[in-house]
């Protein structure tokens, strides 16, 4: 035998006392050996393990009353899914974030990733979803129901909120309440978009009302 199938003879061998030696006989309910000790016992407390440190003798402690977790909204919190609380949206909220190019740009990237397929690239409520569409598959070609054309934003359109009001004259409040909780055959964007991006898109979504895009 030369070197190289001795050691690969050994190789061999090693690998397959592991995989035979590894599991149980079926008899116990011994985990075999175990390699890496460290990570069934963390260093780190858990959050359920008692904790000598606190007084509770908890690990997770409860927040300070009034704190809020990183990234939390209050929005769904404080405006509910009323036709009151939409009006109401609309007169308190104003878009926190700055207009610039840079905003714009992204409220335009993710108004026609997430948007336009319904409300049309320019917001004319004539989307890809909107017109006819085929699909073919193992059976066969089918024609695909067409969904029903959103009302057009823009001004020269003219048309209006099945909420009342003109859709171009919707304020950033109402848009982002629209994004959040959706309306009829609009789903709820809450989960697509954050906060910040939602108010990218209600940014955008302004200068499609005023025809500048
Ligand atoms: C699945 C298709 C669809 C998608 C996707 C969609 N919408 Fe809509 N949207 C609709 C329809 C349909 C209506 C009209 C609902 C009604 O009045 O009954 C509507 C209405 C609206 C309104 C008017 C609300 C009002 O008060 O009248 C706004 C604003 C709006 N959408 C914004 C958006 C934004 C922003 C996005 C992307 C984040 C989006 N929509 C994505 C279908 C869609």
């Amino acid at each position: 035998m030369n070197k190289k199938n001795f050691l690969g003879a050994v190789c061999m061998a090693v690998a397959f006392a592991a995989v035979t030696t590894a599991c149980g006989d079926g008899t116990t309910r011994s985990t075999g050996w175990e390699f890496s000790r460290n990570m069934y016992d963390p260093i780190a407390y858990n959050p359920d393990q008692p904790n000598n440190n606190f007084k509770n003798k908890q690990t997770a402690q409860t927040p300070p009353a009034g704190t809020l977790p990183q990234g939390f909204e209050k929005f769904g919190e404080e405006y509910a899914n009323t036709p009151e609380d939409y009006e109401r949206a609309g007169r308190e909220l104003t878009n926190p974030l700055p207009v610039n190019e840079k905003n714009l740009a992204e409220g335009e990237h993710l108004y026609l990733v997430n948007c336009a397929v319904c409300h049309g690239k320019e917001g004319k409520g004539d989307g890809s979803i909107t017109k006819d569409r085929t699909v073919t598959d193992s059976r066969g070609t089918r024609q695909l129901e067409n969904f029903p054309n959103p009302p057009a934003y823009t001004r020269s359109s003219g048309a209006n909120s099945s909420r009342g009001g003109l859709m171009a004259d919707l304020t950033a409040g109402k848009i982002y309440h629209t994004i959040y909780y959706g309306l009829n055959a609009m789903g709820s964007h809450a989960s697509q978009l954050n906060p910040e991006e939602r108010w990218k898109v209600v940014m955008y979504d302004s200068r499609i009302t005023k025809e500048i895009i």
